[in-house]
């Protein structure tokens, strides 16, 4: 028998493989020495018996040894497990870096209705993510805020992530977190702070689940000598007002600037700047954080950033958004319920704000800005949102108005941070 059909009748058998064997099997898939068959009867075994936390932890460590490693101890960094309007890396790490916390992100684009941080970062006119090693290094040493491709980073895991999304293998905890933390562990930042949404717009639908994730991920960070926390927030209702990429950036550039955006995004991006600062040792982390909101120091390290990697800065202050615009009204008065996150989104992928399949093509100035929020209350007719784009206009509507519910009665929202470890 050969070492893939052994641990595949071990697993099925409710055995725990050996670190060993999980390195010969996740290598040799990689390597294309395993076929897909073999390697998905696996991942099927695993995803309805489970790992330990030693078979997860083994599995953590060959995908992220799996291609090249990088080591930037002194550095923060933070991973989101994805949501709608998630702005968090675009407003929370220019603030941690101005405060002296230095960060090295590695990020991608987006697939499906999350966007990718680099997309966003691309509606700036001449920003780039394309730099070399030794610019990259450069660039955290000089201004401590840099924003790199992922390239080749822990390449067994986009194999198997890739298998796992066709053959119904996405949905187990061990390869979640195995599959997340051998990306951060190969990027190599010495402190980590989780973000794991929960709601209609995340991939954990509850709190609880999310919870269960992230325990599983700070410990796993921490046998892999990785200093971490994480914050469980709230996914029901999209992050801040602007869903698509330029809108995404034009929202960040608002905050940094001190200028007025919805209580959701500047508490999580506030909380999740304290605990990197608190992470890296820095005293008095939220007085730090309010003095360089204050300040307009947070803004001053993401213009140096953006100038560094070849945007245009004179751009920020109005950055183009589509100039085909319809506003979406209320077709009945009452307190607006909810504003699912999922529906929205997905009203943002017909405008072009998201990729449905990797060779689709973005309108970076595409997307839905949200004019009402969970608990407001609004009459027949009240504008609740505006779309930006060309594309599939007529379905976009019918989708972000699905997603609203108007009642009768008064609603208290929930917070927005649900969460804390
Ligand atoms: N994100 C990842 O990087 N991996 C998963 O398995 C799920 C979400």
């Amino acid at each position: 028998m050969s070492v893939v059909q052994e641990a595949i009748e071990t697993k099925k058998l409710g055995g725990e493989l050996s670190a060993s064997t999980i390195e010969a099997v996740v290598l040799g898939y990689t390597r294309g020495e395993i076929p897909d068959y073999q390697m998905a009867a696996l991942l099927m075994a695993i995803r309805l018996v489970g790992m330990s936390y030693d078979e997860t932890l083994a599995l953590t460590s060959v995908m992220a040894n799996s291609g090249p490693r990088y080591s930037f101890p002194d550095c923060v960094d933070k991973h989101s497990t994805g949501g709608v309007g998630d702005k968090v890396t675009l407003t929370a790490l220019p603030l941690v870096a101005a405060c002296g916390a230095p960060v090295a992100k590695l990020s991608g684009r987006g697939l499906g209705i999350t966007g990718g941080t680099i997309d966003k970062l691309e509606s700036i006119p001449g920003w780039t993510a394309d730099l070399s090693e030794e610019r990259f290094r450069a660039q955290v040493e000089r201004i401590g805020l840099v924003v790199g491709g992922a390239g080749e980073l822990a390449p067994a895991d986009k194999a198997i992530y890739a298998l796992r999304d066709t053959t119904g293998t996405v949905d187990s905890l061990a390869l979640i977190g195995s599959s997340i933390v051998s990306k951060k562990a190969a990027t190599g930042s010495g402190h980590l702070l989780y973000d794991v949404k929960a709601g209609s717009g995340a991939f954990m639908k509850t709190p609880a689940a999310a919870r269960e994730l992230a325990e599983l991920l700070v410990r796993l960070s921490a046998s892999l000598g990785i200093k971490a926390s994480a914050l469980v927030t709230d996914m029901d209702a999209a992050l801040g007002s602007a869903i698509g990429n330029a809108l995404e950036v034009r929202e960040s550039v608002a905050f940094l600037r001190g200028e007025p955006v919805p209580a959701d995004l500047a508490e999580v991006a506030t909380d999740v700047a304290v605990r990197l600062l608190e992470l890296h040792g820095v005293s008095d982390p939220a007085g730090s954080v309010r003095r360089a909101l204050d300040s307009g120091a947070g803004y001053e390290k993401f213009a140096e950033f953006v100038a560094a990697q070849g945007g245009d800065v004179d751009a920020l202050v109005d950055l183009p958004v589509s100039s085909s615009v319809r506003v979406v009204s209320a077709p009945a008065g009452g307190f607006v319920a909810a504003f699912d996150a999922l529906g929205v989104a997905q009203g943002a992928l017909e405008l072009g704000a998201g990729r449905q399949t990797k060779e689709d093509t973005l309108d970076l100035g595409a997307g839905v800005e949200l004019l009402v929020r969970v608990g407001d209350e609004v009459s027949a007719g009240d504008p609740v949102a505006r779309l930006y784009g060309t594309r599939s206009v007529d379905r976009a509507t019918a989708l972000v108005l699905g997603a609203l519910t108007i009642g009768p009665d008064p609603v208290t929202p929930t917070p927005h941070v649900l969460d804390r470890l």
